[in-house]
């Protein structure tokens, strides 16, 4: 996820672009750039880093012009690097883009233009601007909607061209673009954030449209270049929720986030027809992955429970041998290590010491070690041999939400690869692949259910203690829950195989130490529910999730929340959300700071 800020007016740009960046930071903080029309001559500045450097240098250059593009990225392709830093210029120099997306089918465009274009970074939007220029013919315009017929993936780009100096074009498809208006001045954004204190008129862009805003006016077409009519709309967010997209906290908006970033981990990677993943980024040969005889999956906290949910892929779908350790055991277990077991390193920041330290020690023995990391560039992505980023965009709330779900979609997709190459055949895994594709449907079916669930955590807010029980793939999300509550609301929360309650922990439980249960329809339904039933049978309170339609769950529960069924295998993507959003709205209901809790940081460089 990256942020776009563009400004065409009668004032200079360059403060504007700045300032707007700086409100955009939380979309990314990779690098950032800005280019500015300076008497039909673009000029450009990027630097790597936050937006405060490129600031720096902007102080000591001569950069003017009341028209201009910035961009401050968040890295899908290509390491954090100067050079593959936005703007980016098309090889005539005379045309350049800010971008914010995937272009799915850059490798392919990159070998048709090479021929008549050079590249000079690794990014995919050199390839979408020497795209555009391959079709220009004096018309900004007509030349992005005819490129943008040839792309794959997702955009929002705002671009402009010296020898028409002074227009903008914006195009949007799956990356949000926000226009503000301000009489004859006109803002272009990621999100409306930047342009709250100038205007709080506002269209926004749908996919598959372009605008073109030159001598004070804007028009709105398709791909076909038909006219599109857009109705102005009235912004009501302050500054501070804008960035939050109106959301009241970080945490609630990337809870909100999982169904598109979820795609956006799985896009271009799933292969329906094979019914096979492709991580590209794995860096080993066939053979070398037959030759894998032991996975070791090391983590910390969350992303260790979506290690746990991992090791049930790996066994299930690929039938190797897989184990889970948390990172700081795993250093000090002189763990058994050779060249033919395969580490998977699995952190959101890529900076967690403990994780970093397990890293290198796994090197050292000879492992392949691999990474499956969110923050491109970061060290373990850089000290790893390849893996995969999550494509989770920014994380910025300490609790751990939609990168756990991307981690987990991760690691079913390597499961899937490796299966396909052991022993699952094409129709288990076109099988697979489908109920993959069913996912953010279903997860957004569930997020429609906030306010049900805030409901229930205000019946429980007074709670000291709680219990989460889960069996098989659901006791790793028991886990996740109990974390999530403990962390942000404070309240003691604990996590148990559901089987194991009956050999000494159900002796805590009382009306004051409610349950909240994992018991969705898989092979291990029954056993659960047997275990439901002996915790009932000590006058406890409970919480279910349980399947659409299961009308067992209301006798055994005071509270049932109902999500869609999938595959067991991926249950976890769906089972936790509601145990997130009632993690948060306990936090909130206690007035704690539900980002910022107490004792704990984003990343955690300490061992
Ligand atoms: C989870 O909500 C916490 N923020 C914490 O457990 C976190 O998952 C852990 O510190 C690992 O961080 P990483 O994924 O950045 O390595």
């Amino acid at each position: 996820m990256c942020g776009i800020v563009a400004y065409i007016g009668n004032k200079p740009a360059l403060p504007i672009l700045i300032k707007g960046l700086r409100r955009l930071e939380y979309r990314g903080y990779d690098s950032a750039g800005v280019a500015l029309m300076c008497d039909r001559k673009i000029e450009r500045l990027r630097s790597v880093g936050k937006i405060e450097n490129l600031e720096e240098k902007t102080k000591d250059s001569c950069l003017s012009g009341n028209i201009g593009i910035a961009h401050t990225r968040w890295a899908t392709h290509g390491g954090v690097t100067e050079e593959n830093a936005h703007p980016h210029f098309s090889t005539s120099g005379k045309l350049v883009i800010v971008h914010n997306g995937i272009i799915e089918n850059y490798r392919e465009l990159r070998e048709k233009l090479k021929e008549k274009f050079e590249f000079k970074s690794e990014t995919d939007t050199e390839v979408l601007v020497n795209l555009i220029e391959s079709h220009y013919d004096g018309d900004l315009r007509l030349a992005v909607e005819k490129a943008l017929l040839h792309v794959r993936g997702t955009y929002g780009l705002v671009a402009m061209h010296s020898d028409e100096p002074d227009k903008l074009v914006a195009a949007r498809l799956g990356s949000p673009l926000v226009v503000g208006i301000d009489e004859d001045e006109f803002y272009i954004a990621s999100d409306a954030t930047p342009m709250l204190a100038y205007t709080k008129k506002v269209i926004f862009l749908e996919d598959g449209e372009v605008v073109e805003i030159s001598n004070g006016k804007m028009e709105t077409f398709n791909l076909k270049d038909e006219s599109v009519t857009k109705c102005v709309e009235e912004i009501e967010w302050d500054d501070e929720q804008a960035e939050k997209q109106g959301y009241d906290h970080f945490m609630l908006k990337e809870i909100y986030d999982q169904p598109t970033v979820f795609e956006d981990a799985i896009r271009g990677r799933i292969n329906m027809g094979d019914g096979t993943a492709h991580l590209g980024g794995l860096n080993m040969t066939d053979d070398e992955m037959r030759g894998i005889e032991r996975i070791i999956l090391i983590a910390c906290g969350t992303a260790s429970y979506a290690a746990m949910i991992g090791k049930y892929a790996f066994e299930r779908l690929a039938g190797i041998p897989t184990e889970v350790d948390v990172a700081s055991e795993f250093r000090y277990r002189d763990p058994i290590v050779n060249d033919k077991t395969l580490v998977f390193a699995i952190s959101q920041s890529g900076e967690t010491a403990d994780t970093l330290a397990a890293v290198r020690e796994a090197k050292r023995k000879g492992a392949f070690v691999r990474g499956v990391v969110n923050v491109v560039g970061s060290t373990i992505a850089r000290e790893t041999d390849g893996g995969s980023y999550i494509h989770a965009g920014p994380e910025l709330a300490v609790a751990s939400t939609k990168a756990y779900t991307n981690m987990v979609a991760i690691m079913t997709l390597y499961a899937l690869q490796f299966g396909r190459l052991k022993r699952i055949t094409p129709a288990t895994g076109q099988r697979l692949i489908k109920a993959l594709l069913e996912i953010p449907e279903k997860m957004n079916s569930i997020l429609k259910q906030t306010d049900e669930i805030k409901k229930i955590a205000e019946k429980y807010k007074d709670s000291r203690d709680f219990m989460y029980l889960g069996r098989g793939i659901n006791f790793p999300v028991a886990l996740e829950g109990s974390l999530k509550l403990k962390e942000i609301s404070y309240i003691h929360a604990e996590a148990y195989p559901a089987g194991e309650m009956k050999h000494g922990p159900i002796a805590l439980l009382s009306p004051e130490f409610p349950v909240f249960a994992l018991m969705t329809k898989n092979q291990l339904y029954e056993k659960t529910r047997s275990n439901i039933e002996e915790v009932r049978a000590r006058d406890t309170k409970v919480i279910l999730i349980a399947n659409e339609g299961d009308e067992n769950a209301k006798e055994l529960a005071d509270d049932v929340i109902y999500i869609p069924p999938t595959m067991e295998l991926l249950e976890p993507l769906l089972n936790t959300i509601p145990l997130q959003i009632f993690a948060y709205h306990m936090a909130v209901l206690l007035e704690k700071d539900v980002d910022r809790p107490r004792n704990l940081a984003k990343s955690v460089t300490v061992e």
